[in-house]
């Protein structure tokens, strides 16, 4: 069973994961970093040069390689937005959803340069727009859902550890 981490850009699922990838002693694997070493091309650059829906095709097809063992995910933030990869999700692992607020994501993501999608508008103002879109998905799609208010990437990931241990 993989263990997949999902939630908006700045949710902290690449920091996350790493360090409950060693708590479980299970490898850990950045699915946007998949695509940029399988395309040699960065998220940004793919963006530029094909456009969104073709990142979002690329995306599904990475999912779709990753085998179901035993990995951890970092997923990107737009993952739920394709039907066939939330039924991927909920059926090959334990779906995880790191819940921040519009606010504190604004604050982490305030000096955005990687981010095609939060890169000409007003970064809250944007934020918000994608997490009204999302929200549903993203809370139907999850098992398991954190809080990540005011909590350290340690202390989610011990709270994580002891709820997919009980
Ligand atoms: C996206 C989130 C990004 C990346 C791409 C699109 C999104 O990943 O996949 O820029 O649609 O929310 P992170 O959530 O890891 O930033």
């Amino acid at each position: 069973m993989n263990i997949y981490l999902i939630g908006m850009m700045g949710s902290g699922k690449s920091t996350v994961g790493k360090h409950l990838s060693v708590m479980l002693g299970i490898p850990f694997l950045d699915l946007d970093h998949y695509i940029e070493v399988k395309h040699q091309k960065s998220i940004a650059d793919i963006f530029k040069e094909y456009g969104e829906a073709r990142f979002r095709e690329l995306e599904f097809e990475a999912l779709s390689q990753i085998e179901t063992s035993s990995v951890l995910v970092a997923c990107g933030g737009g993952i739920i937005l394709d039907s066939r990869n939330r039924k991927k999700l909920q059926s090959s692992g334990k779906v995880v959803f790191l819940k921040a607020s519009i606010p504190e994501l604004t604050k982490r993501l305030g000096n955005v340069t990687n981010r095609p999608l939060l890169k000409e508008k007003a970064v809250r103002k944007e934020l918000n727009h994608i997490w009204q879109k999302r929200k549903d998905f993203y809370e139907k799609t999850a098992h398991l859902t954190v809080d990540t208010k005011k909590r350290s990437p340690k202390e989610i990931s011990e709270d994580i550890f002891n709820r997919i241990k009980s």
